[in-house]
């Protein structure tokens, strides 16, 4: 089977905070943020397998500390464990106070993507290799948290199936 080192998929994006950007806190609205989660990590699952992908689920993103306008904004994002046709992505958020030079850890967000084919179908990805410490620790809790997805998604199913889809005016 095709396989894929961990470092292939590493992306990295760095912004400035700018005045739209920010909530009534003034520090960086979460919405933007997991808007560029999405869109980052779309990147690292398609950088590994090289086709078209989706996100099934955005299976956590944890705010650890806000963003300042101060600060400059940086998510790293890689692809973490391979299922057949799904990916695990991570996504780790660091800021700089621009001033200091201070760091802090102040997200991070695990992401499923799909391979389609042609077809649109799900489609085989190549398995992942880590390398790093911190990759074979994420690659090696990876299956847990799969194990927990599948689940998660089974309710979700079950759940859904009991909402009606009629709007309150009708
Ligand atoms: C994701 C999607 C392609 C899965 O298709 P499906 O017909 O349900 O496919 P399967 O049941 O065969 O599952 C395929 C893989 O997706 C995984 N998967 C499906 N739904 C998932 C979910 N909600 N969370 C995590 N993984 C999921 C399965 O575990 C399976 O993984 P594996 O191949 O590694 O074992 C389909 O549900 C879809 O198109 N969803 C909409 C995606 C989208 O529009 N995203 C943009 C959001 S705006």
């Amino acid at each position: 089977m095709e396989q894929r080192f961990v470092k292939e998929s590493r992306t990295y994006k760095t912004s400035r905070i700018f005045p739209t950007d920010v909530n009534n806190h003034n520090t960086l609205f979460g919405g933007k943020l997991m808007a560029y989660i999405d869109d980052i990590a779309s990147i690292s699952a398609s950088k590994h397998c090289r086709r078209s992908v989706v996100t099934a689920s955005t299976d956590s993103v944890d705010f650890l500390s806000p963003i300042r306008p101060t600060d400059s904004v940086c998510l790293e994002s890689f692809v973490t464990w391979t299922g057949k046709s799904s990916m695990e992505v991570f996504v780790k958020v660091i800021t700089e106070d621009l001033k200091t030079g201070e760091r802090t850890i102040a997200a991070t967000s695990f992401l499923t993507f799909v391979a389609l084919d042609e077809n649109k179908r799900p489609v085989q990805v190549p398995q992942v290799i880590p390398e790093t410490e911190e990759e074979r620790r994420l690659n090696a809790t990876g299956t847990r948290r799969a194990e927990m997805r599948k689940t998660r998604r089974e309710q979700s199913k079950e759940f859904s199936d009991h909402l009606i889809t009629r709007f309150p005016w009708e």
